[in-house]
């Protein structure tokens, strides 16, 4: 008898082998046919009792959402469903399900709307669809690292709690050991962290790219992969307030080094799923197809998921200078005809995501990566350019999706770098050692950040960010 999981039974040649399956009931047929699965696979295994055979008490128990175990043979399967099914000897339940209860959950046979899902994220797993976007997910983490590892760079696991601002935009979690109700207090009023358990003001980070940064300046080529935080108060189908970065940090490296690579590791864990995760996508392709169907015309994609990855793997993505940008924004029609909710006045501002999106989906119908923004909209830690007006920072900016990289060359001299944070009121003193790193052997270096779960996003075909990450952290939400 062996011991197996379903993706490797359905593969299997190892007719009238005996196999135990242990696995949750997907639906029961004429008192006859069970569809389990283990979520080793999207697809479910046929398993056939012959009732008569059987307790019937027992087959009662065998419910939508129960947990089971099956013994029997491996034979080839008469419907045209499947080409192998278990012809189940022993069958036992492990933990049951209360078809009362279940019918006011999401495992309830009908179809559930992706909100309705959400509130219950714990079973949603148990669903096709969220099995599959989690196992796309943990397939494309792997990539990640495997993308890195073969391409010699070192993952280091920068802090998760820090006493910096990384992004300056101010948007942190506090981290604290006060009692909130009676934080101990200065003369002056005001809350003494000297007392805190760091004795200092404590965050959750944002960002790992400072630490990355001293980390590269010694091991050459590392990234970081965990989890970062953000109180802001954006409700988009975009953000969240915990999410997963990867950030490569890259010593001698400049601004064209760091797209070059920006884009071959998107490309090689693009490919990596495409070649590893077949049928979770192509259902995911479906999925969204059926979608698509719900909307309005004009607004359905026209590309199927599968060709929107091989489109994007194909083809070269398009580098475009902030500048050239905001001109093709300027004379765009949607500016011209005021259908921006921010119309583009003028060289400095700042995009927002119908900009992005404009660029990419309407105007250059391709992955672009935007570059050189104006010093005064992005972060301090950016290499200022002779221009002395704009940063060597990339964006890049994907198909239904916006920004889903960030990334800069960094400002490697002492003097320059100093003077960026006396503009921006930055303290010396708290990145003191981020100053050292420009002290001792700095050099020209890069790096960028990609969120995890807008790759995810992209690769699966979800629409909301919330449903490509097993528990959802945002404004006002964190249940489970
Ligand atoms: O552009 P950001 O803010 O860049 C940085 O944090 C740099 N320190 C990265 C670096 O150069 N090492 O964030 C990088 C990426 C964005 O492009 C976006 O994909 C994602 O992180 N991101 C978010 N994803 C989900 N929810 C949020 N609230 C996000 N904020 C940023
Ligand atoms: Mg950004």
């Amino acid at each position: 008898m062996i011991h197996a999981k379903i993706a490797d039974i359905l593969d299997s040649n190892q007719f009238l082998q005996e196999f135990e399956v242990k696995g949750w009931v997907r639906s029961f047929r004429s008192n006859r046919f069970i569809a389990m699965n283990d979520g080793s696979t999207i697809n479910n295994l046929q398993c056939v009792v012959d009732f008569e055979n059987f307790n019937e008490e027992l087959l009662k128990r065998v419910t939508v959402g129960a947990a089971i175990r099956v013994l029997g043979t491996l034979k080839e399967s008469e419907g045209s469903q499947q080409r192998v099914e278990i012809e189940v000897k022993e069958l036992e339940i492990l933990g049951d399900a209360n078809p009362e209860d279940v019918k006011l959950t999401i495992l309830s046979p009908k179809r559930h709307s992706l909100e309705k899902l959400r509130e219950q994220a714990h079973l949603r797993v148990r669903t096709n669809t969220f099995g599959a976007v989690m196992r796309v997910r943990s397939k494309l983490s792997f990539a990640v690292h495997s993308y890195f590892q073969q391409n010699n760079f070192h993952y280091v696991n920068t802090p998760i709690i820090t006493g910096s601002d990384a992004e300056g935009a101010g948007e942190m979690f506090k981290v604290t050991a006060f009692d909130l109700k009676n934080p101990p207090k200065k003369e002056d009023g005001s809350i003494d962290y000297k007392k805190d358990f760091f004795g200092k003001e404590t965050n959750l980070t944002v960002s790992g790219q400072l630490e990355a940064e001293a980390y590269a300046l010694g091991l050459g080529q590392v990234y970081t992969f965990g989890p970062t935080f953000r109180a802001e108060n954006s409700n988009t189908s975009r953000h969240l307030a915990e999410f997963w970065m990867i950030e490569p940090e890259v010593a001698f490296c400049d601004l064209d080094g760091n797209m070059d690579l920006a884009e071959d590791f998107i490309k090689y864990v693009l490919r990596y799923v495409l070649e590893n995760c077949t049928d979770d996508l192509e259902f995911l392709a479906q999925r969204l197809e059926n979608e698509d169907k719900s909307k309005p015309q004009n607004e359905r994609s026209d590309m199927s998921l599968l060709e929107k990855l091989h489109f994007v793997l194909d083809n070269n993505f398009k580098r475009v200078s902030y500048t050239e940008a905001i001109e093709i924004l300027k004379n765009s029609k949607p500016n011209k005809k005021k259908k921006f909710n921010y119309v583009i006045e003028e060289w400095g501002a700042d995009l927002q995501s119908e900009h992005e999106r404009f660029l990419v989906e309407k105007h250059f119908k391709c992955p672009v990566i935007l570059f050189d923004y104006p010093a005064n909209i992005k972060a301090f830690y950016m290499r200022l350019n002779e221009d002395g007006k704009t940063v060597r920072a990339m964006d890049i900016l994907f198909p239904g999706i916006g920004e889903i990289v960030g990334g800069s060359q960094r400002e490697e001299r002492l003097d320059v770098l100093q003077n960026k944070m006396k503009e921006l009121d930055i303290d010396e003193q708290e990145l003191w050692w981020y100053l050292d790193t420009r002290k001792f052997g700095t050099c020209v270096h890069s790096g960028f950040g990609l969120g995890f779960e807008r790759l995810v996003q992209f690769v699966t075909g979800m629409g909301n960010i919330r449903d490509v990450i097993p528990f959802p952290r945002t404004p006002q939400n964190a249940e489970f």
